[in-house]
């Protein structure tokens, strides 16, 4: 029997845009999406998603008089992850697209993205760093450097070669079934490629340029943010090991501590075992610290002087499981060979900085139990 292939109606697509401030941008798009739109035949909508700009966006808009563009203004706190967000939930069509509004990513790039999930991806996303994607080249090294690092720091979550580009599309089906998303960055895409699990990706090249018109928006603290979003994906995806490393850099830094004070102790005349002591003191309580304000944040809203004294057990703890596992290493179980000393040393350095960890994670900086995990709880810790 012959086969029949019924051809396929081109896709809808729903492309989403976060603007603030991009009035001057906003003609020069909704033409260029719409030239794109009728060359292709798709069905399209556009839906710009503002935060009160005031600068002429909605007129803008109402100027274009096309029954396909849209403007939502938002009120209430600013945000490029949580406008995406509410466009992405607003929109009507089985394909979501998000660019930005200032002509940095090309609208003619939409049917590729499109042609992607088309082809049984489950996330498409422009890409300024694969072969055939550029940028504009006065893009100055610093830029570049900053734009580079932010990459790395997202290595470990997904392999995709531009995981921060803001040009991106996915089928709406998954984004309603990706659950608890945090908009704390304006990252979203990598939000959902680590919340969705994603990892039929197609990287389609692009040129971004440079906007012409109107301010970037990405202030030093927006990168803060970003460094708080990595550090909450990478403990959505790694769970304890993140906690656990995390743990392990604080002791490393207060092995720098300790020394530090030591010799400042020792040059000031202190007498050694009082500058031993001292630096150990020194050590103790900035671990404490800095573990209570970074790894185990979640915790911080609680009394600090109960947490404190928690902590204090939980290191003498340690230390006497340290002191105990090293002794029966040396003494029941490894052979009587030249170096089983260290050996056993370091086994119990290892048995000892575990048991410690374990005490502060699941005792001294316990999670409640919130429905909704960690995330509600930072949440709650940041309002
Ligand atoms: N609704 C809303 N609310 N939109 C915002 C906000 C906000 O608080 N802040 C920024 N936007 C919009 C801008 O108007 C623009 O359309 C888009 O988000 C990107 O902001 P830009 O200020 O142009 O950022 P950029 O050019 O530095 O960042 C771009 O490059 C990154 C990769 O280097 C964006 O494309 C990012 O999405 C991309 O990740
Ligand atoms: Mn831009």
């Amino acid at each position: 029997m012959p086969v029949v292939s019924i051809p396929s109606s081109p896709p809808a697509v729903s492309v989403i845009v976060p603007t603030y401030k991009e009035g001057e941008n906003i003609p020069h798009l909704i033409e260029r999406v719409a030239q794109m739109r009728q060359a292709t035949g798709l069905t399209l909508e556009l839906i710009f998603m503002d935060d009160g700009s005031e600068d002429g966006s909605v007129e803008a808009v109402e100027a274009a008089g096309l029954d396909w563009v849209q403007i939502v203004v938002r009120s209430g706190e600013r945000g490029l992850s949580a406008a995406v967000i509410e466009g992405f939930e607003r929109a009507k069509h089985p394909i979501l697209v998000c660019m930005d509004g200032d002509l940095s990513h090309p609208p003619e790039a939409v049917p590729r993205l499109v042609k992607v999930l088309e082809s049984g991806q489950e996330f498409a996303i422009g890409s300024r760093y694969i072969k055939g994607g550029s940028t504009d080249r006065d893009w100055g090294f610093w830029r570049w450097l900053n734009s580079r690092i932010a990459t790395a720091l997202a290595y470990p979550l997904t392999r995709i070669v531009d995981p921060l580009s803001g040009f991106f599309a996915l089928h709406k089906s998954d984004f309603d079934a990706a659950g608890d998303l945090d908009p704390v960055g304006y990252k979203i895409g990598l939000e959902l490629i680590v919340k969705c699990g994603f990892e039929n990706v197609g990287e389609v090249p692009i040129h971004f340029s440079d906007r012409r018109w109107g301010d970037s928006k990405l202030t030093v603290q927006e990168q803060l943010n970003y460094i708080r979003h990595i550090r909450r994906l990478y403990v959505h995806r790694f769970g304890n090991a993140m906690y656990f490393l995390q743990f392990l850099a604080v002791g490393a830094s207060g092995v720098l501590v300790n020394l530090s004070m030591l010799t400042m102790l020792l040059w000031i005349g202190a007498p050694e075992p009082a500058a031993l002591a001292g630096g150990i003191a020194t050590s103790v309580v900035t671990n404490f610290l800095l573990n209570r304000r970074f790894t185990f944040s979640y915790a911080r809203d609680r009394n600090p002087y109960k947490q404190f004294g928690g902590f204090v057990i939980a290191s003498a703890a340690g230390m006497t499981v340290n002191f105990l596992t090293a002794v029966t290493m040396r003494t029941m179980v490894l052979p009587d060979t030249q170096g089983a000393i260290y050996l056993a040393a370091l086994c119990g350095v290892a048995a000892g900085v575990t048991f410690n960890f374990l005490g502060n994670r699941f005792v001294v900086f316990r999670k409640r139990h919130v429905p909704g995990s960690e995330i509600d709880q930072d949440r709650h810790n940041r309002e």
